[in-house]
């Protein structure tokens, strides 16, 4: 038997199963009460229900910590010669050679220094990374963070609620396909900008891994490039982290987490529905019946 949980939001009352053009079950049974509805199993506590295991939590924020100083000290590292192309030679693929960046995005003070965190953090990263890909493995948990087929088109209307052109939420489960895309291709793209920083820091005993990145000056190129995409994916997801589901951060730390305060409760899109309504409508007890 399920409890139903009502919740009240601005908007009109979606069709859980369609684009949320037409009232579906819910505009049905509430026509112009506009609301939400999640299913509970009748008895269920409505607290905080575990979502991420410790291990994960924390080579979630030791990968954090580590891929920020390795990008800022990287950075300070390319400074020292800003350019891809060799001495006397030209670069097809980047337009600011020979231009230092901001110091203000670096770390380290001087190249030796920078050096040192760059491959004190590459140990740590390395770490946490193989760590987190084993236990997602034999958890099981990959299987909330692989793309399936289909993917692709509710990533497309995640894109579309976030840019107001349907009403209700797509269904979330864990975690919705545009945060699938985002959480899968942020392990791999690491994973090949830790073996690029490899092949350009052995380019002679691993030279076949060089070799394997078009030789140096393409290792070195991927390496940065990748740095860039891994950087802009992840203050992505901070930005959406904070704007759209904060309650999140909760299950980063703590491991918990409240269903009721899901994007998909509140409706949520970029800082609108930020806040859960609790007041406008009384809350029905999800205690167990005696
Ligand atoms: C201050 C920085 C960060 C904050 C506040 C943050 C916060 C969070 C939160 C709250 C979640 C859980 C989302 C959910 O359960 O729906 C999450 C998941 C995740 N974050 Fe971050 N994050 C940060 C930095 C990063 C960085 C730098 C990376 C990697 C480059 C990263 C990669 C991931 C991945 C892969 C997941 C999914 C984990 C899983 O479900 O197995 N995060 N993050």
């Amino acid at each position: 038997m399920l409890v139903a949980l009502t919740f009240t939001t601005n908007e009109p009352a979606p069709n859980r199963h369609g684009s949320g053009n037409s009232p579906g079950l819910a505009g049905t049974l509430a026509a112009d009460a506009h609301f939400k509805e999640i299913r509970f199993p009748a008895g269920a506590r409505m607290k905080a229900r575990p979502r991420h295991h410790w291990v994960v939590r924390v080579t979630h924020w030791v990968a954090a910590v580590a891929i920020t100083l390795m990008a800022a000290s990287g950075m300070r590292i390319f400074n020292a010669y800003p350019s891809f192309h060799r001495r006397g030679e030209t670069f097809c693929c980047y337009p600011f050679e020979g231009h230092a960046i901001p110091a203000w995005l670096t770390f380290g003070g001087w190249l030796a220094g920078a050096r040192h965190w760059h491959f004190a953090m590459m140990w740590l990263l390395i770490a946490a990374g193989v760590t987190y890909v084993v236990f997602d493995f034999l958890h099981g948990d990959w299987r909330d963070l692989v793309p399936r087929r289909g993917d692709g088109k509710r990533a497309l209307e995640m894109i579309r609620f976030y840019l107001f052109l349907r009403r209700d939420h797509p269904v979330q489960g864990k975690h919705n396909a545009l945060q699938k895309l985002a959480y899968f291709s942020l392990p791999v793209l690491t994973a090949l900008v830790v073996l690029s920083g490899l092949a350009i820091w052995k380019p002679v005993s691993l030279g076949w891994l060089t070799a394997l990145f078009g030789g140096y000056v393409w290792a070195r190129y991927w390496h940065f490039v990748g740095m860039v995409i891994v950087a802009l994916l992840a203050l992505g997801h901070v930005f959406m982290v904070f704007a759209v589901d904060p309650y999140a951060i909760r299950s980063m730390t703590t491991g918990g987490y409240d269903e009721r305060l899901s994007p998909e409760s509140r409706n949520a899109r970029p800082f609108y529905h930020l806040l859960p309504k609790w007041g406008h409508r009384t809350m029905p007890s999800t205690e167990a019946e005696p």
